[in-house]
């Protein structure tokens, strides 16, 4: 094995190290780039097709920098558009949600029905006899694609089609989907926050399993307070949890065993004999259905991070959709959903819901510290020209890295590189693909083999 670098990563088998240069988090010409040859270049998450569910609903929100609608239309079709007025450019919806047969412009009042045709305008004899409205429609992105309710966008006609992209990653969908008879859905609130930090921290941050026992040491010792074993937790007894490479820049963190139904994670035990009942019939349920490896999964804890900007996280306790863009090199702002099986015993739901804003929140036990790293990592950056390089090397070691080892976060850099500076990485551990409902690969690893120290 041998060593390839650029500017920004060296990555040496031989030693082994992996390093990143401090500059790719500093400097504004790497952000330049970035919008250019990464987000201008890849499927972005839009939402999930729940937010709009019934027809004529609409959210707003920017995607890779960009104002869209998304609309539920009256034949029941999800649409995307673009949140600029054909006329003079406006933001035809200001609002971030909301229910509507038509969209009307603020400006001069033209509206659009939730399809996107213009259907009226004041005065519209003033454009002549041959004025055809339909020249006039709401623009949309060059792509929208979804799978299984998760809906994407791309800024460029020039890419493959998503489910090519996500590979692996499709997968760990299902995972999530698969969670609900009726479908998941996105419930409560968005949690809209920024951090001044910059966006490939928390990349890292969404899937770093080393970081839990100290940045988290607070809400480790309530939980422990609350009477919860944490050694269930970190004693390796929830069976083997790995870093997985899905291709692409994307990765994963996860669990394969989860034959322990009641276990809740990082989440405090759930509060009653009715919710450990609900829960362990929801697995049984799911493993009648689908089979008991594909149920250890759906059980079992994962963190995954979908190049470039998605997050989404589920910790049995809750799942949530993260993702993050760059205002500058040191600011970002971040926005994140609560997904819960629409189906759910209400002691269920309540618990992720509690758990979406009192670990999750941006005013919760874990999200405030992940952020007080994350903005003091940027801080220490100021010094990149004299302390230049960031190591990334954790389990390079190791055939099959752990969770808490590094392997996501270079699977996630590798291709960051690849795509800024062309540098071919070969990957560290096989491309795990789209396999369908069955057990991981290693899922027979000993679970004495996890160096979690
Ligand atoms: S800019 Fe929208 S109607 Fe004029
Ligand atoms: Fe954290």
């Amino acid at each position: 094995m041998s060593v390839s670098e650029s500017q920004y990563v060296i990555d040496d088998r031989e030693t082994p190290r992996f390093r990143v240069h401090r500059s790719a988090l500093v400097e504004p010409d790497v952000l330049e780039q970035e919008r250019r040859l990464i987000f201008d270049r890849s499927w972005l998450f839009v939402g999930h097709e729940s937010e709009v569910q019934q027809p004529h609903d609409f959210r707003t929100r920017k995607v890779g920098g960009r104002p869209i609608i998304l609309t539920r239309h009256t034949d029941g079709s999800v649409q995307v558009f673009i949140n600029s007025c054909p006329h003079r450019g406006m933001q035809i919806e200001t609002r971030s949600e909301g229910s509507g047969r038509f969209l009307k412009c603020f400006y001069h009042g033209w509206s659009f029905d939730t399809g996107g045709t213009l259907v009226a305008l004041p005065d519209e004899d003033s454009y002549g006899p041959d004025f055809d409205r339909h020249n006039l429609c709401l623009a949309r992105p060059p792509k929208v694609e979804a799978y299984r309710g998760f809906i994407f966008l791309a800024w460029t006609d020039d890419i493959e089609d998503l489910e090519t992209s996500l590979g692996g990653v499709l997968d760990i969908l299902d995972l999530f989907a698969d969670q609900s008879e009726e479908g998941m859905r996105v419930i409560g609130g968005t949690h809209l926050y920024a951090a001044k930090a910059n966006w490939k921290l928390l990349a890292e941050n969404s899937y770093d399993g080393y970081h839990a026992m100290t940045t988290h040491h607070r809400y480790l010792a309530m939980l422990k307070e609350s009477g919860k074993d944490l050694s269930k937790v970190f004693d390796k007894s929830g069976g083997p949890a790995l870093g997985w490479n899905l291709g692409n820049g994307h990765a994963v963190i996860g669990g394969a065993d989860g034959s322990h139904a009641q276990n809740t994670g990082l989440g405090r035990d759930l509060p009653t004999q009715a919710a450990l009942d609900a829960q362990v019939a929801r697995r049984d349920r799911f493993a009648a259905k689908y089979g008991e490896d594909w149920a250890n999964r759906m059980f079992a804890s994962r963190n995954m991070v979908v190049f470039p900007n998605l997050a989404i996280i589920d910790l049995i306790m809750g799942i949530t959709i993260r993702t993050f863009y760059p205002v500058s090199p040191d600011y970002m702002e971040v926005t994140a959903w609560s997904l819960q099986p629409s189906d759910d015993d209400p002691t269920l739901r309540d618990m992720r819901q509690e758990n979406f804003l009192t670990f999750w929140g941006p005013a919760g036990l874990a999200t405030p510290d992940d952020i007080e790293a994350l903005e003091r990592c940027q801080q220490g950056f100021a010094a990149y020209e004299h302390a230049p390089w960031s190591d990334i090397s954790r389990g390079m070691v190791r055939d099959k890295p752990n969770f808490a080892d590094e392997l996501q976060m270079r699977v996630f850099w590798r291709e960051w590189d690849r795509r800024m500076t062309g540098t071919e990485h070969p990957a560290e551990t096989p491309v795990i693909p789209r396999s369908g409902r069955v057990a991981w690969p290693y899922a027979d690893i000993e679970p004495s083999s996890i160096g979690v120290d």
